[in-house]
């Protein structure tokens, strides 16, 4: 009884309280927590608009996750007060949303909504690998998901690699296992144990062999082969290090040429599967906000693009795509080195995308709201900071633009994380 209340006690001094469902965590956190204990944290800054935005989710996550009784506990943490932990969880960015399991921590890099954090604190909360028991089950995971990683077999050297793999890229994707007979008989193995992915209406067997690394295949084919792109799914493909194929076309009414390239890229991504996979992901992008940010002009919709993420490099074709062969034969001058690679991430890109960034920034606020405009223009010195944020940071800033959901005065958010950022190193 007496330990009960210490334990109590103990806690409200931790967290006080701010609401019900989420706990304010402070530096002692770690010390603190039980070892098994799963948490959902967000690291904010007190002057960070964007973590502002997701206090009513953190909220509605805290009190949906508790009235389901899930085991996952939600926190959030000041991390200007409580720079200790929020160096533990090495946090660079605001606000930063990590999951904390058996001592190991899950970067969240998705979409800050209730249905993309819920999705995520799903997978990570739950087992790594999850048991497939019946063909019902398999069946159900089948409409759940566009793209299945499932283990086929008893327990094995292979198994072992499976769960390794899911243990880091449990936070991309889930992963499954199950055995022999709960499979469809249509689905033939010719050999056991196996990794199979299941996509686009048929499935593929992993082959050490062939495709190496089983962390990379996996990490290669956790895309369907053709599917709609966000700057979300953008950064994730790009981790992997293949180029993306990307049909840019308008948010809405497509013109006839954006379908005729929405198909065309469509068609090489299905047919030339094997030729192309390896290296490339196809897809399509709605409007050209993003793109605009990366070419550093106003980009014509539609158009073809091969971006490389690993570098911020991006391909244009030679002329207008207007068959299947043209498209070949553009992508082959890609990989043969013979198309020239436009913008990347050399020092003078940076100095133009800093120049390119502050314009579109700026532009939008000085018509809106020309007080704002003069006060930004008057604090120079968030210029300079985020002039050598850019210098220094390795991975480029344009990549971590966020969704326009928090329709904001200050144009594109992703000018209002910098200035964030830029405070940060204040
Ligand atoms: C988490 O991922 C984001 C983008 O994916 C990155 O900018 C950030 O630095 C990462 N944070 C941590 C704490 O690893
Ligand atoms: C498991 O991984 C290790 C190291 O990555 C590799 O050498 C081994 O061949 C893999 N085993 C199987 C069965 O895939
Ligand atoms: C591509 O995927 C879609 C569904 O994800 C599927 O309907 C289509 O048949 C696939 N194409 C090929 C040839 O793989
Ligand atoms: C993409 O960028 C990476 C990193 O700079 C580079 O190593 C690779 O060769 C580039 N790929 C192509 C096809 O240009």
């Amino acid at each position: 009884m007496g330990l009960r209340m210490n334990t109590v006690l103990l806690l409200a001094m931790l967290f006080s309280s701010v609401s019900a469902f989420v706990d304010e965590l402070s530096d002692s956190f770690m010390e603190m927590k039980a070892a098994d204990d799963i948490w959902l944290i967000k690291f904010y800054a007190p002057w960070c608009t964007l973590c502002k935005e997701l206090d009513p989710i953190w909220h509605q996550i805290g009190s949906e996750l508790k009235s389901v009784g899930s085991p996952v506990n939600v926190g959030k943490t000041d991390a200007t007060i409580n720079t200790g932990l929020a160096k533990e969880f090495r946090v660079r960015n605001y606000p930063a949303i990590l999951m904390l399991k058996k001592d190991v921590k899950y970067n969240y890099s998705g979409p800050r909504t209730k249905k993309g954090i819920l999705d995520f604190v799903d997978r990570v909360g739950g087992p790594v690998v999850r048991s497939l028991r019946s063909l019902q089950l398999f069946q159900h995971a089948m409409i759940q998901h566009d793209v299945l990683f499932v283990y086929v077999g008893a327990t094995s050297q292979l198994k072992g690699n499976f769960t390794s793999a899911a243990e880091e890229l449990i936070i991309h994707t889930y992963f499954f296992s199950a055995a022999r007979d709960v499979l469809p008989k249509g689905v033939s193995l010719p050999f056991l144990p196996a990794v199979v992915v299941f996509k686009d209406g048929t499935f593929f067997t992993y082959s050490e062999e062939r495709d190496g690394d089983l962390k990379l295949w996996i990490n290669r084919e956790r895309f369907p082969n053709f599917s709609k792109i966000d700057s979300y799914t953008l950064y994730a493909m790009g981790e992997s290090g293949k180029l993306v194929v990307l049909a840019l076309v308008e948010e809405e009414n497509l013109h006839e040429q954006s379908l005729r390239y929405k198909r065309l890229v469509e068609k090489v991504a299905a047919g030339y599967r094997e030729t192309y996979s390896r290296n490339f992901y196809f897809g399509f992008m709605e409007g050209n906000d993003y793109i605009n940010g990366l070419v550093m002009g106003e980009v014509i919709l539609p158009s073809l693009f091969v971006l490389n993420l690993s570098n911020d490099g991006f391909f244009l074709p030679p002329s207008t795509i207007e068959t299947e062969q043209h498209l070949l034969d553009f992508l082959n001058g890609v990989l043969d080195g013979s198309s020239q690679c436009h913008g990347g991430n050399g020092i003078i890109q940076r100095v133009r995308r800093l120049f390119y960034n502050v314009k579109v920034t700026l532009t939008p606020v000085f018509s809106q709201a020309p007080l704002l405009g003069c006060f930004l223009v008057g604090v120079p010195l968030s210029f300079v900071a985020t002039f050598c944020y850019l210098c220094c940071k390795a991975r480029p800033t344009w990549i971590n633009e966020d969704d326009d959901e928090g329709v904001a005065l200050l144009a594109p958010s992703l000018q209002r994380r910098k200035k964030n950022t830029s405070k940060k190193s204040d």
